[in-house]
């Protein structure tokens, strides 16, 4: 459910409509319902009700918007940072270090200092070398770093091949055979708290299957690992549960994943960690653009609406599938690919899509977009950077500016000794 609705014709933001924020703000722009946010954020931890103790951090690489993480940390939900500037930003929209996890493949020692001197709540260390480096920051430090090993449990997650991340050629983790012994080395090194596992198969799952068998061998692991002596206290799940794009969808819902979670989980007697991000976010935005021209096509016609790839680049890079909707629908519909303005044949948002009739100056919106939208915008062809919008009731405001393309030129330079 989510609070993007037609009142008289006309498609809204909670109470605002979206032509307003099209006038005053300009198009491309991402809009933000504060309300879907938060009902997000409690379906979530409501789903997990049954879980005796657990913590929450939004992984935050799928909306980073200092808005959005203020709302979030007032729901009591911590952040998964995958660098440092993730990690400031936590901290800057008032979440508490000590319910940040430190998540990433590549961090750097720098990183790794940082996250000690923010006093983060735990590091996912991806493999024996990032621990051992960690270990030795933290005593020259006079510290001790809370971490946990992120194993690679090897299970098909069954979404698209550029967001799985728990298969063994995947670059994540450890392998879950090799982690007993890499556990017991890192957890004899002093400067470390090795106190539990944590895993992440992939993204946008329409599944639990996947999960589920991931989640089992995880518990044989913890199983034998205290079996050697550890304790293990924490268990990070990750996150990954797939949200509707097209409207006939139907991933699993939090509440069906909670369950799974609780059944599976029972007997592990530890913290359950959780790092949900695109089923957070993703029904919360849509990306409000303005159709410039109809063209006609070989088939069919092409409608250029002033978004690009740049702005969205989920369909270019996975072929991700946005639903694509009129602001103002007459009822009439057209079939008609949808494309940006950028000098890509990848710039196609659909091809051959039957959708609500829109002609040049009608403005339109692409569904789902709360999720890895604004965050993976670029400024590629010279285009500016996409705008914010965070609507709470009958009140918005643009949560991150528009950054002009002049004012990126400006922060370069030609250099005097070219002449
Ligand atoms: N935890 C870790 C360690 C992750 O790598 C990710 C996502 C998450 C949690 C959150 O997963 P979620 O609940 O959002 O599925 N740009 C791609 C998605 C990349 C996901 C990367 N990792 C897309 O637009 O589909």
């Amino acid at each position: 459910m989510d609070h993007f609705e037609y009142r008289d014709g006309v498609l809204h933001a909670e109470d605002i409509p979206l032509p307003r924020i099209a006038a005053e703000i300009g198009t491309p722009v991402y809009v933000y319902s504060r309300a879907t946010l938060e009902r997000h954020a409690q379906v979530f931890a409501d789903a997990l009700k049954d879980i005796p103790r657990k913590h929450i951090a939004f992984a935050i690489k799928c909306n980073p918007n200092l808005g959005v993480l203020r709302v979030l940390a007032r729901q009591g939900y911590g952040a998964d940072v995958v660098s440092g500037g993730e990690l400031e930003r936590a901290l800057a929209s008032g979440m508490a270090p000590q319910d940040i996890v430190f998540s990433g493949v590549g961090k750097t020692r720098a990183e790794l200092a940082q996250g000690l001197d923010r006093g983060i709540g735990q590091f996912n260390i991806e493999h024996e070398p990032e621990g051992v480096a960690l270990a030795e920051i933290a005593l020259a430090k006079d510290m001790t770093a809370p971490a946990v090993l992120r194993v690679n449990p090897d299970v098909d997650a069954g979404t698209h091949a550029k967001i799985s991340t728990g298969k063994a050629e995947n670059k994540f983790g450890v392998g879950i055979d090799a982690a007993p012994e890499i556990f017991g080395r890192l957890a004899a090194l002093p400067g470390l708290q090795m106190r539990g596992v944590a895993l992440h198969i992939g993204s946008q799952l329409t599944s639990l299957a996947p999960l589920e068998a991931a989640f089992e061998r995880v518990g044989r692991l913890v199983a034998d690992l205290r079996a050697a002596g550890h304790s293990i206290t924490h268990v990070d799940l990750g996150g990954g549960l797939g949200v509707p794009y097209k409207p006939d969808d139907n991933p699993p819902s939090p509440a069906e994943y909670g369950a799974m979670v609780a059944r599976v989980t029972k007997d592990w007697d530890v913290t359950l960690m959780f790092e949900p991000g695109r089923v957070i976010a993703g029904n919360t935005g849509v990306l409000l653009t303005e159709v410039l021209w109809v063209k006609p096509g070989a088939t069919n016609p092409f409608v250029i609406v002033d978004a690009a790839m740049n702005d969205l680049a989920r369909p270019a890079l996975y072929d991700a599938y946005h639903d694509f909707v009129a602001v103002r629908p007459t009822g009439e519909t057209m079939t008609a690919s949808i494309v940006g303005p950028v000098c890509e044949t990848g710039d196609t948002f659909a091809r051959d899509r039957v959708i609500d009739k829109v002609g040049s100056g009608d403005l339109a919106a692409f569904r789902t977009a709360g999720a890895y939208g604004a965050t993976m915008a670029s400024t590629y062809n010279s285009r500016s950077l996409v705008p914010e919008v965070l609507v709470d009731g009958d009140r918005y405001i643009v949560v991150a500016d528009r950054i002009a393309a002049g004012t990126i030129m400006a922060a370069e330079r030609v250099p005097d000794w070219i002449d």
